[in-house]
């Protein structure tokens, strides 16, 4: 086993983005760090979409030095379950993952995760996690399909360690990233999986597919058994539950 890598933290009151700030610190060749940012002014998700990010939650952004670009989805992956098993342990909630982004509490958004690659003469993974934790109400536009730790078990915590326990599950998964044991992190991922075995329908830029959730291949894709028995693999895109 390779040993354990030690991450260092930054942390900011506030701040851009924390995957901006990341980008920056990656630019001038630091790594294995995370920074971490109480409020961000222009948080961001998947596709541009603005990420709330007022006070309470926690906005992270993980530094690694990344040889295998086309091997980032399972950063994604990793996040996830870190999330999901942090969630589980500090709020005794029954936290689980959505294909392909996302981790979910009693069917709620309470975190989304945006992962970017920067290519140079060294490539990096930033990998930008967006976890609710003690917000008490969410916009309007949101309201709907977003919870937070709080809200769901009605305790407050401290971020600092939420963060800290992240990074703690983050590495044990990491170890076997490194050593090329991919598999085991999608059979985690499998395990907290909220999608698989229901029925789906994704929103991809070639076009709208609906069908069971059956499996996750080997390039962390979602495969749909559609009816007409076909299998549809969904490389990118939004997923709904119908
Ligand atoms: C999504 O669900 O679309 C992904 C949301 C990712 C939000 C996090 S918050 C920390 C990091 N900084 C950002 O600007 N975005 C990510």
């Amino acid at each position: 086993m390779s040993k354990m890598h030690d991450f260092e933290f930054y942390y900011f009151k506030s701040i851009s983005s924390t995957n901006d700030k990341a980008k920056e610190m990656a630019d001038e060749g630091k790594s294995n760090i995370v920074v971490v940012a109480e409020k961000q002014e222009k948080g961001r998700g998947r596709f541009g979409r603005k990420w709330n990010s007022s006070l309470g939650g926690l906005y992270m952004t993980i530094v690694l030095e990344e040889k295998n670009p086309d091997k980032a989805k399972y950063m994604t992956f990793m996040a996830s379950v870190a999330v999901a098993k942090t969630i589980r342990k500090l709020a005794k909630l029954n936290a689980m993952v959505k294909w392909p982004n996302d981790v979910l509490v009693n069917d709620k958004k309470v975190c989304g995760i945006l992962t970017e690659i920067i290519s140079g003469k060294k490539n990096y993974a930033l990998i930008g996690i967006g976890l609710n934790v003690n917000q008490k109400k969410f916009d309007k536009e949101i309201r709907d399909k977003a919870t937070s730790m709080r809200i769901e078990s009605n305790k407050d915590f401290d971020i600092k360690s939420v963060s800290k326990s992240i990074i703690a599950e983050f590495n044990k998964l990491y170890q076997n990233y490194t050593i090329g044991d991919y598999g085991k992190i999608l059979r985690l991922w499998k395990e907290y999986s909220h999608t698989l075995g229901r029925k789906i329908m994704a929103k991809t830029i070639s076009g709208t597919y609906v069908g069971k959730a059956v499996d996750i291949d080997k390039d962390c894709s979602l495969v749909l058994k559609l009816d007409n028995g076909k299998e549809q693999k969904i490389i990118e895109g939004d997923i709904f539950i119908v």
